[in-house]
């Protein structure tokens, strides 16, 4: 497990549930915060979803400080195209176009308490970015190869 970017994220984490006014819902874990911003969420709904502008950022603040290299839980790497292809995590977790069968996405709406529901510590999905996601799924999952697909946790 990567030490640096999980202790950022902790600190970020932090930050970000003093500054949310839902913090007294019953979850066992915070509510998260939307990563995109609202003009970029309404991109994602009314035109393709882009995978550097609109999935990136959600994999970046929410999976890949787990989901990365190094650690590979569940041994899925998302921390690039070629990452997600070696580790099975596109054709078996993301399923391009039938996002009833991608796991990625039915594991990350299963209730929030649950045990295997993603991510399993800290800050939640939150429902938006997982439509952005399952949009990006359905319309086939393009994650560019090389740079432009590159996911890194937040610094
Ligand atoms: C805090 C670390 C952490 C974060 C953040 C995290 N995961 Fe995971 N993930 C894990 C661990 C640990 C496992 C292995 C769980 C198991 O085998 O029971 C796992 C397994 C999975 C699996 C496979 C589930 C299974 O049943 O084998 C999927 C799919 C997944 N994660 C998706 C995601 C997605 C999508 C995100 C971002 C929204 C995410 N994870 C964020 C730690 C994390």
């Amino acid at each position: 497990m990567n030490a640096k970017p999980l202790s950022t994220f902790t600190a970020l984490f932090l930050l970000a549930s003093c500054q949310s006014p839902s913090s007294s819902e019953s979850e066992t874990r915070p509510p998260g915060t939307t990563v995109l911003s609202p003009s970029a969420l309404a991109t994602a709904r009314s035109q393709p979803v882009d995978f550097s502008a609109h999935v990136k950022p959600i994999l970046a603040a929410k999976c890949v400080m787990c989901h990365n290299q190094e650690a590979q839980p569940g041994k899925m790497d998302l921390s690039s195209q070629a990452a997600a292809l070696r580790t099975g995590a596109i054709g078996l977790w993301i399923v391009p176009g039938i996002p009833d069968q991608s796991l990625l996405l039915t594991k990350t709406t299963s209730a929030p308490a649950h045990l295997k529901a993603m991510p399993p510590v800290g800050e939640q999905i939150t429902p938006e970015e997982l439509s952005v996601l399952r949009k990006w799924v359905a319309e086939g999952a393009d994650w560019p190869s090389g740079k432009a697909g590159l996911v890194s946790p937040p610094n």
